[in-house]
C-alpha cells in the first residue's frame, strides 16, 4: 500500500454542499503500512472543475509544497470563494523519507448563498387560523420548464416550520425535519441540495409539504406558537445550462397551495394521514392544480439566513421487531428489542376508510398493556385511514416522533412480522467509537449509552424523545458531551449547539438552561416548579465545557474563537453575581436527580465557577491571550481560597458532605494537597456509608469513576461500574433496559414505575460513564497540549472482573485502538495498540513493559520501561503489574 492520503473532509465533513464560513478548513488522513509514518509537508490544490485539478490546473488555489505537519483543519488560503459554486481539491503530502505520495482522489464541496441580497425568492405559505390546535400541513407546488439540457441544477431551501421537498415526484435529499431547530426569532438555517440528477428537459414540477414543526406547532411542555403561527417556505432553484446561460426559479405568488392526506402533523401530538385525500401526481408535472389555490407572500424574514452546520436528521437504521403478539383486545403488540426515537414504516391491505391508529411505547406495563403514562401531554399515537383498493399501502409518518419500543396497531385487520420496521431517526453523524469487553452486562450498558445519543441527537442534544418536554438542555449536553464524541463525530452538531447556545445567551451574560431557549427561561417563573434561578450552576457551564470539550476531541480552535467573548461574558456574569467569590443558593436543578443525598446550591454552583474560570483561563491561553488567562487563573485560584474558607473543614468535610461535594472539588482541582487526600478519604467514607453503591445525580456522576481512578482507587471505580444492585447502571441493564435511564430509580423491583410525571427510560445524562469506559478501561485520551489526538495518551487500566477490554476511536487522524488483555492471578497484561499515521502517542502501562514484535522493534523500544513514546503503526506490550 505505501502511504496515501484518504478520506478528505471540508469543516470536519465528506463533500459537504452549501457551505456558510468563506475560510472552509480541509482535513485528510494519511494511511501507510510503515511504521512512525508522519506528514512533513502537505501540498493543497483547488480547482473550478474536476478537469482542471486533473490536468494540474489548479485556479483557485495552490498552496505549493507547505512544510507542515498540520493535515486537520488546514485554512483554506485561496482566492475568494463564490456563492453556489462547487470547488474540487485534492491533496498529497510529503513523508518522513522526504517522499511525496501520489495525489488524493479528488474530492469537493459547495458554497451556499453567501449574501442575503442572493435571495430572490418570497417566503410563501397560507395564514393559519389560529384557533386550529392542529392544523394541516400546506402543500406548495409550481411547474416550470428548463430551456435545454442542464449541467448543474443546485436547490436551497428553508423554512420557518419543518418541510418535505419534492422534484418531479420524488423527495429531495434524505433529511428530515429540514430546516432542524434553531431560535428562529434569531436564526434559520438553510439547506443546499444537488438537484442536478432530478430535472427533466421541458416540464418540471417542484413541491413542498410544509408543516408546523417547531415554529408554530408544540414545543415541549410550553404549548405552541412559540415562534409565529403560520409557517413559511422560502426556496430558490439555480439551474445552469450547457450552453452556460443561467435561470432561476424562486418561490413567489405564482405557486399554488392545498391541503392534503396530511390532516395534522405535530411535533409532540402525532400524525393523523387520510390515504383516501391523497392527490396523485401533485409533485409532478402536468397535474391539474385548477382547484388548488394561490399561495401567500409574507414579509422577509428579519432574522439570519444561515448555512446548515450540523448534519441533518436521517432516518438512520431500520429494526425489524423481535416479536410480535395479538391481545385480546384484537390490537397487535410488537417489540422492535430496543427503545428507539423515531417512528414506524407499516404496511397495511384493507378498506377504503378503514383506520388504523399506532401507539408508541418504552415499557409495558404490568398488565401487558403499553405504558404511557410518563407521556404527560404528548400524544404518541398516529392514525392512518385507508386508501382501500388491492393495492399494499405503506405509511410512514413525516413531521412527528415517538420515542419507543413498543408499538400497539389497532383497526389493521391482519397482520404479521413483517408488516412493520421501526426507524430509528438522529442526526446524522458518523460512528466514531467501539467498546466491549468480556461481560455482556457491561457492553449492554456501552450500548445502552450510545442508544440514548441516537435517541436524542436531534437538531438539537435533547433530554428525551418521547414525554411532552425534548428539550436542548444544557446541563445533560455538557455531562454527555465527551462521551458523545467518543460515540460519534460530533464536531458540527456541536458546532450549531454552540450557536443555539449563544444565541440563547442573556444580555447580561447567563446561558440559558435550555438552547434553543424556546421559551423556557419565561414558562419556568410561571411552571408549577416555581423555578426562578436566572442561570443554573452545571447548565450554564455548557457554553465554556463544551467548546473545551470541542477543542480536547477534534482540535478544533475556532470553536473556541468564536464563543470566547461569550465564555468571558459567562464568568464575568457569575464574578458579578456572587458574593465573595461564593456563588448564590438559588440553582433550582442543584445535582439533578441524586439518590438519597442533596449537595447544596451554593456549594455546587461555587465548584462550576471555579471550573468555568479554570477552563476559560486554558482557552485564553491557548488563544494566545495571556493577560486573559493570568487574570483567570488568578481568579480561579480566588475561587478556591474562598470555597475552601468557606465551605472546607480542616478534616477534609465538605458542606453537604455528598459523594458530589467531594467528586466536584477533586474533578476541578480546587483543593490544596493535604486537603484533597482528605476529601479522597471522605469520599469514600461517603461511598462505603452507602454499602459500596453511589449516590451522584447528572453532575456528579460524569465525574465520580474519574475521581476515583485518578486518586488511587480505580478498583472502586471498577466495583461501582459492575455492581448490579441497587443504584447502580447494571441495575437498569439487569432489568432489561435498552437506554439510559433518566433516574435511577425509574423503575424498581419493590415499587414498580417512579412517578410518572418525570419518568423517561431514554435520557442520556446517566450514560456519562461512557467517556471513563473509553478513557480509563479502553484507555484512549487525547494530550491538551496537543489536541484533537494529534498526541494521543494510551493507557488502558486493568479492571479487576474484566479479563478483557477492546476500545477504538476514530479521531480526526485515523483509527486509534486498544486491546487489553489481562490475567489477573499471573498479574500480567498484554496490550494491543494501533496509532495513526501523522499522531505520536505515549503508552504508560502499570508496571514494567516488554514490546513485542511488530512495529515495535523497527521504532527501537527500550525494554523494562514503563512509558513508550510511539510512532503510528501497531504493537503489542506485556506487562507485569502490582496494582493499577
Ligand atoms: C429534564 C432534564 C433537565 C432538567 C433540569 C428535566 O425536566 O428532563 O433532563 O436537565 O429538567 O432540571
Amino acid at each position: 500500500m505505501g502511504t496515501r492520503v484518504q478520506q478528505l473532509k471540508v469543516e470536519g465533513r465528506g463533500r459537504p454542499l452549501g457551505l456558510g464560513t468563506r475560510v472552509p478548513r480541509l482535513s485528510w488522513i494519511i494511511e501507510s503500512d510503515e511504521p512512525s509514518q508522519v506528514q512533513t509537508a502537505y501540498h493543497v490544490q483547488v480547482a473550478s472543475s474536476v478537469d482542471r485539478l486533473q490536468s494540474d490546473n489548479p485556479d483557485l488555489w495552490d498552496s505549493g509544497v507547505v512544510q507542515s505537519d498540520q493535515s486537520v483543519y488546514v485554512p483554506y488560503a485561496g482566492q475568494s470563494l463564490a456563492s453556489n459554486t462547487t470547488y474540487w481539491w485534492r491533496v498529497r503530502v510529503r513523508d518522513r523519507h522526504g517522499l511525496f505520495t501520489e495525489w488524493s482522489e479528488p474530492a469537493c464541496w459547495s458554497m451556499g448563498l453567501l449574501e442575503r441580497s442572493e435571495w430572490l425568492g418570497k417566503w410563501i405559505g397560507t395564514e393559519l387560523d389560529p384557533e386550529a390546535i392542529l392544523p394541516s400541513p400546506t402543500y406548495l407546488r409550481k411547474e416550470f420548464q428548463t430551456a435545454g439540457p442542464i449541467s448543474r441544477a443546485f436547490l436551497y431551501a428553508t423554512a420557518l416550520g419543518v418541510y418535505e421537498l419534492r422534484l418531479n415526484g420524488q423527495r429531495v435529499g434524505g433529511g428530515r425535519f429540514a430546516p432542524g431547530w434553531t431560535d428562529y426569532h434569531t436564526r434559520v438555517q438553510y439547506q443546499t441540495y444537488d438537484v442536478t440528477h432530478l430535472l427533466a428537459e421541458g416540464s418540471n414540477a417542484v413541491g413542498s409539504i410544509l408543516g408546523t414543526g417547531w415554529y408554530a406547532g408544540h414545543v415541549g411542555m410550553m404549548g405552541r406558537h412559540i415562534y409565529g403561527t403560520t409557517p413559511r417556505f422560502l426556496m430558490q432553484l439555480m439551474l445552469e445550462y450547457e450552453d452556460g446561460s443561467q435561470e432561476i426559479i424562486v418561490t413567489d405568488e405564482t405557486w399554488r397551495m392545498a391541503t392534503g392526506p396530511l390532516i395534522y402533523s405535530d411535533m409532540i401530538k402525532g400524525e393523523r394521514y387520510d390515504a383516501r385525500l391523497e392527490a396523485q401526481g401533485w409533485d409532478q408535472p402536468g397535474f391539474a392544480d385548477g382547484a388548488w389555490q394561490p399561495v401567500t407572500c409574507f414579509a422577509p424574514y428579519q432574522g439570519i439566513l444561515t448555512a446548515q452546520e450540523d448534519e441533518p436528521i436521517r432516518v438512520m437504521e431500520t429494526l425489524q421487531p423481535v416479536k410480535m403478539w395479538r391481545t385480546e383486545r384484537g390490537t397487535f403488540i410488537y417489540d422492535l428489542g430496543q427503545n428507539i426515537a423515531g417512528w414506524v414504516r407499516i404496511k397495511l391491505r384493507g378498506e377504503a376508510g378503514q383506520m388504523v391508529a399506532i401507539e408508541h411505547a418504552e415499557m409495558l406495563d404490568t398488565d401487558g398493556t403499553l405504558y404511557t403514562a410518563n407521556l404527560r401531554k404528548a400524544v404518541q399515537k398516529d392514525i392512518y385511514i385507508l386508501r382501500g383498493g388491492d393495492e399494499e399501502e405503506v405509511y410512514e409518518p413525516r413531521f412527528t416522533y415517538h420515542g419507543f419500543r413498543y408499538v400497539e396497531v389497532a383497526g389493521a385487520d391482519d397482520l404479521d412480522e413483517g408488516s412493520l420496521v421501526g426507524c430509528a431517526a438522529y442526526s446524522a453523524m458518523e460512528p466514531a467509537g467501539s467498546f466491549e469487553t468480556t461481560d455482556e452486562r457491561v457492553n449492554r450498558l456501552y450500548k445502552n449509552i450510545v442508544w440514548g445519543q441516537k435517541g436524542n441527537f436531534f437538531s438539537v442534544p435533547t433530554d428525551c424523545p418521547q414525554r411532552d418536554e425534548r428539550l436542548g438542555w444544557t446541563g445533560d449536553a455538557q455531562v454527555f458531551a465527551r462521551t458523545a464524541s467518543y460515540n460519534m463525530n460530533v464536531a458540527a452538531f456541536f458546532r450549531k449547539y454552540m450557536i443555539d447556545m449563544t444565541d440563547a445567551q442573556r444580555d447580561d451574560g447567563a446561558f440559558p438552561d435550555t438552547a434553543p431557549d424556546a421559551g423556557w427561561s419565561e414558562y419556568k417563573k410561571i411552571s408549577s416548579a416555581k423555578w426562578f434561578a436566572p442561570d443554573n450552576a452545571g447548565w450554564g457551564d455548557a457554553g465554556v465545557i463544551i467548546p473545551w470539550t470541542m477543542y480536547l476531541m477534534y482540535g478544533d480552535r475556532r470553536i473556541l474563537e468564536d464563543h470566547y467573548e461569550a465564555m468571558k461574558r459567562w464568568v464575568e456574569y457569575l464574578k458579578r453575581n456572587s458574593d465573595g467569590l461564593i456563588r448564590p443558593d438559588y440553582a433550582n436543578h442543584a445535582d439533578w436527580l441524586s439518590i438519597g443525598e442533596e449537595t447544596p446550591k451554593d456549594v455546587l454552583a461555587t465548584q462550576y465557577f471555579a471550573y468555568s474560570a479554570s477552563l476559560l483561563a486554558r482557552i485564553a491561553e491557548v488563544l494566545g491571550r495571556s493577560e486573559d488567562a493570568a487574570a483567570y487563573r488568578q481568579l480561579f485560584q480566588d475561587i478556591n481560597a474562598a470555597f475552601v474558607n468557606r465551605f472546607v473543614a480542616e478534616d477534609g468535610t465538605i458542606t453537604g458532605d455528598t459523594q458530589t461535594v467531594y467528586v466536584l472539588a477533586l474533578a476541578f482541582r480546587m483543593l490544596p494537597e493535604h486537603l484533597a487526600e482528605k476529601a479522597v478519604r471522605n469520599l469514600l467514607k461517603r461511598i462505603e456509608a452507602r454499602n459500596w453503591h453511589l449516590s451522584t445525580g447528572f453532575l456528579g456522576v460524569s465525574y465520580l469513576l474519574p475521581v476515583l481512578s485518578d486518586n488511587g482507587h480505580h478498583d472502586l471505580a471498577c466495583r461501582l461500574l459492575l455492581t448490579d444492585t441497587f443504584p447502580s447502571w447494571l441495575y437498569s441493564v439487569k432489568h432489561g433496559a435498552t437506554t439510559i435511564w433518566e433516574r435511577w430509580d425509574g423503575w424498581t423491583e419493590e415499587r414498580g414505575f417512579q412517578t410518572p410525571s418525570m419518568n423517561s427510560f431514554n435520557h442520556y445524562s446517566l450514560g456519562s460513564v461512557g467517556e471513563w469506559m473509553y478513557r480509563y478501561l479502553a484507555g484512549i485520551e487525547p494530550d491538551p497540549a496537543s489536541p484533537g489526538f494529534r498526541r494521543i495518551r494510551i493507557a488502558p487500566r486493568p479492571c479487576s472482573g474484566l479479563p478483557e477490554v477492546k476500545g477504538s476511536f476514530r479521531s480526526e487522524y485515523g483509527l486509534i485502538s486498544t486491546h487489553l488483555r489481562c490475567d489477573e492471578s499471573r498479574r500480567e497484561l498484554v496490550l494491543k495498540v494501533t496509532v495513526p499515521v501523522n499522531t505520536t502517542a505515549v503508552v504508560s502501562l502499570p508496571g514494567e513493559a516488554q514490546a513485542l514484535g511488530g512495529h515495535s522493534a523497527a521504532v527501537g523500544l527500550k525494554p523494562g520501561g514503563q512509558f513508550y513514546e510511539i510512532g503510528s503503526g501497531s504493537y503489542e506490550f506485556v506487562c507485569r503489574y502490582e496494582s493499577c
